[in-house]
């Protein structure tokens, strides 16, 4: 088929040619802008899950709807370490500043106009002048210097602001497990204040698997603030969908066959079924997809995979980090007993604590539960299983 018109999207972020199977999650979203229209309160939501299964694809919808709706919104994605944490609050500087600089236009929303003081003063707070797009900030709101309080003072303005209005003020943050412990208190507590003041105020994360405990532990009344989503694999029809809507859009189909075959291979992982849809575009010669056609698009979907979404994590580890992983590997996708990869590396558990540490940080593994280690990338055992044979 031509390459040119493929619609396939195996990328990070990417927005897929046809988006399915996160209805139930869309339509939880879509409560909570409805009820913010009546003055209702809600929680905020976090979506959960391994790489690659459709978190950032999400997120971005979400955002996109809340957007259509009117509200007030900033996006961030939050990077491990300090350079990280600076850089993040650096974003989130510039994004209220630019979100703010849209309501500050001839015909803006007057309630709103009057906020953008404080907006100005907590992006100072947080390492941004406002000055330098034009917005002034407030003496006496926002502009203790300290984030927890500056943060809750600016929330507090803008969101009373919108209340009237029945919007919203959604912060979004991506990665969220990699927030800095300052900000994500802070981002705790006052998510804690919206609830119990009634500002129509939301945070809506998306991280690891690990996230909901990486919150609760902050913050024991984490649990209670947030809607908690499993993003999990497609189910096969929807995974079927995945595939064969974008085809038939530009009048091509899957023969049976070749859809089971690679339905199966993608075990409902959306990066490899965009990986496996884009191969059997580029490999197919007719309209009709044929099982001849599946099978070399495995090969190379898989060949597509080995170059790219697996190395992109493996390639970041030190020696000393991927024997910690083979260890890890000979368990599979389920996850380890970190006194098991202990063993097998004939090693002391607490002298591992670093190494283990790290891949954490790197976010090539997560703790499932207590002394227990998986890896966050689907596939990644069978990965490594085929880089010791090499
Ligand atoms: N619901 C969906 N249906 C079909 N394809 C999807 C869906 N969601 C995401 N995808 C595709 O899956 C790939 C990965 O999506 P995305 O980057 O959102 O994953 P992620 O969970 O954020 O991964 P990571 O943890 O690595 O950031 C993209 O190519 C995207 O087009
Ligand atoms: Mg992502």
């Amino acid at each position: 088929m031509d390459r040119a018109l493929n619609p396939y999207a195996p990328g990070s972020g990417l927005r897929p040619p046809a988006m399915v199977g996160r209805e139930a999650q869309v339509e939880a979203f879509d409560t909570v802008v409805a009820r913010t229209g009546n003055h209702l309160h809600n929680r905020g939501m976090v979506l959960s899950g391994l790489r690659g299964v459709g978190k950032t694809v999400l997120l971005n919808e979400l955002r996109a709807h809340a957007d259509s709706h009117g509200w007030f919104t900033v996006a961030i994605e939050a990077v491990p370490g300090d350079a990280g944490a600076r850089a993040v609050r650096g974003k989130l500087a510039r994004e209220l500043l630019v979100a703010a600089r849209r309501y500050n236009r001839p015909g803006a929303r007057e309630r709103l106009k009057g906020v953008l003081g404080s907006i100005g003063s907590f992006s100072a707070t947080i390492g941004v002048a406002g000055v330098s797009l034009g917005i002034e900030t407030t003496e006496g709101r926002a502009d203790t210097g300290q984030v927890d309080l500056d943060l809750e003072e600016m929330v507090d303005d803008v969101a009373t602001a919108l209340r009237p209005e029945g919007k919203g003020f959604a912060i979004f943050i991506d990665e969220m497990q990699d927030v800095d412990d300052e900000l994500l208190t802070a981002l705790l507590a006052v998510q804690h204040a919206a609830g119990q003041r009634q500002w129509p105020f939301y945070v809506i994360g998306a991280g690891l698997p690990s996230l909901p405990s990486t919150l609760s532990e902050s913050r024991s009344y984490a649990e209670r603030l947030f809607d908690y989503h499993e993003i999990g694999p497609l189910s096969r029809d929807a995974a079927g969908a995945a595939l064969a809507t974008p085809a038939e859009k530009v009048g091509a189909r899957y023969g049976a066959q070749a859809l089971d075959l690679l339905v199966e291979a993608a075990a409902g992982y959306p990066y490899f079924l965009q990986e496996y849809g884009k191969a059997i575009w580029d490999v197919a010669p007719a309209k009709v997809f044929t099982e001849a056609d599946a099978e070399r698009a495995l090969e190379l979907g898989r060949a597509q995979l080995d170059q790219g979404f697996f190395p992109a994590r493996w390639d970041r580890a030190t020696p000393a980090e991927r024997a910690y992983l083979r260890a890890m590997a000979e368990d599979g996708d389920g996850g380890s007993r970190s006194g098991e990869v202990a063993r097998r590396l004939g090693k002391q558990i607490g002298s591992l604590g670093p190494t283990r540490a790290q891949l954490i940080a790197k976010g090539l593994v997560y703790a499932p539960e207590h002394g227990r280690i998986a890896f966050t990338v689907p596939g990644m055992s069978d990965y490594i299983g085929r880089q010791r044979t090499e």
